[in-house]
């Protein structure tokens, strides 16, 4: 979401006028796009902040912006704290940034109501997958998190805008489109998510449709059928299941038991053989006990995911558990951690060694200077490989698949 977030502004600055330098050095305008989900990435935002200080000793004109969740979160109080900070804009007006810099200084953290209604100006970074917001915004309130204060309540695209944009990529040679919200499932525009989908495969180039996020709580058989017969939607969902204990997630108020997560998984894999499905994992939440924990080593074990993203439960502003009791110590959360990536490790390979050996669709997007390759499956794998005659970015190819590692896969062209 951000690092569209900052396509989008980056397209809307260029419309204005201005153009990408590569040296910080050399800019008028710095942003800083940022994230607040945990703590560590406030660190690094704040750290990388500093470092920009000199600069505008050198060029006085130079104006710094803070954009993205903490600068929603910090308000005012992000210009009091760091003087040098010239605005701050929040994700939801984002499409303001160039007014901003017209004003010369200013705080743009309104809740906007017409933000679902904006064009995309987005200048994308990859040429043959574009990222495409259907919805804004998040409604669910888990206790861990500080989304929906900084991105505000649930706002949908209108079907138009949508289909637009996606028909604009599709004429400049774009093959595959991930559509983007915190909870996209829970899209209400004038039609329902999964119909959404049937509109978007009916249009012209576009190969490939995903999308992310989905809620479990949300996920119905209406999806599943969506994703098993719409040709183009891929084979490939992540839905984060964040802890394998029925007690820890009703602690983080995800309105789903883990009995109910697995039923949702079987029906998955009963309906659309061989779906990928990854998932968001978080340890060492306020309360958590070794038992909780095991349960959550459990359902990884059984579950057997393609792949995870697992993190260190942290404390945010605003939310509700920060002022839970029982936070878990530091050594317990990072030990818990690693022992929650050594299992999946071991379970991410053994999946990718089960592909040696097979022919998959890969959509090409990479070429280097050489004869390698890359791209991804339909499952949404890497997959490497070479290949004497030349092929365009966007190709989509049949490869066999001979090695497979733990973050990638290699194999030759099948002609
Ligand atoms: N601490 C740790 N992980 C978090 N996430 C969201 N908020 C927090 C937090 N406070 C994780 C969740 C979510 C993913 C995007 O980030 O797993 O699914
Ligand atoms: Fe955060 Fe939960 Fe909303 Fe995802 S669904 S953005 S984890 S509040």
């Amino acid at each position: 979401m951000n690092v569209h977030d900052s396509e989008r502004m980056l397209g809307t600055l260029r419309k204005e006028g201005h153009v990408p330098v590569n040296d910080p050095g050399e800019a008028d305008l710095i942003i800083f796009n940022t994230c607040s989900i945990r703590q560590k990435a406030e660190q690094k935002f704040y750290s990388a902040l500093g470092r920009t200080k000199h600069l505008k000793k050198r060029n006085p004109s130079l104006k710094i912006a803070v954009a993205g969740c903490i600068a929603q979160q910090e308000g005012e109080g992000m210009m009091k704290r760091v003087p040098y900070v010239d605005f701050v804009i929040g994700p939801q007006n984002i499409d303001r940034v160039s007014d901003t810099v017209m004003q010369g200084f200013g705080i743009f953290t309104d809740e906007n109501p017409d933000l679902a209604l904006a064009d995309d100006t987005a200048e994308r970074d990859n040429a043959v997958r574009g990222w495409v917001n259907i919805m804004y915004g998040c409604n669910n309130f888990c206790s861990y998190c500080v989304v929906p204060y900084t991105r505000g309540r649930e706002k949908s695209r209108p079907v138009a805008n949508i289909i637009n944009e996606i028909s604009e990529l599709s004429a400049k040679g774009y093959r595959e489109v991930t559509l983007l919200g915190q909870n996209v499932n829970s899209y209400s525009g004038e039609v329902s998510f999964p119909d959404l989908l049937n509109r978007i495969s009916a249009i012209g180039r576009i190969e490939r449709i995903r999308f992310v996020t989905s809620h479990p709580k949300d996920l119905g058989e209406k999806l599943v059928s969506a994703i098993k017969n719409v040709g183009k939607v891929c084979e490939h969902i992540h839905l984060p299941m964040q802890s394998g204990s029925t007690k820890i997630l009703n602690l983080m108020n995800r309105k789903y038991t883990i009995d109910s997560y697995m039923d949702k998984i079987r029906m998955l894999r009963h309906e659309i053989p061989g779906i990928a499905i990854t998932s968001d994992i978080i340890v060492g939440f306020p309360g958590e006990t070794e038992d909780d924990h095991q349960a959550t080593l459990s359902a990884i074990k059984e579950i057997e995911f393609d792949g995870i993203f697992a993190f260190k439960y942290s404390p945010r502003p605003m939310t509700g558990a920060a002022g839970m009791q029982g936070h878990i110590g530091e050594d317990v959360k990072s030990k818990r951690l690693a022992q929650v990536f050594e299992l999946q490790d071991v379970i991410t390979l053994k999946k990718n060694k089960a592909l040696e050996g097979r022919e998959m669709e890969v959509l090409v997007e990479d070429a280097d200077e050489g004869n390698k390759y890359s791209g991804r499956t339909r499952t949404n794998k890497i997959v490497n490989f070479s290949s004497e005659r030349d092929i365009s970015p966007g190709a989509i190819i049949t490869i066999r698949i001979e090695k497979s590692f733990r973050h990638s896969l290699s194999g030759i062209i099948v002609e």
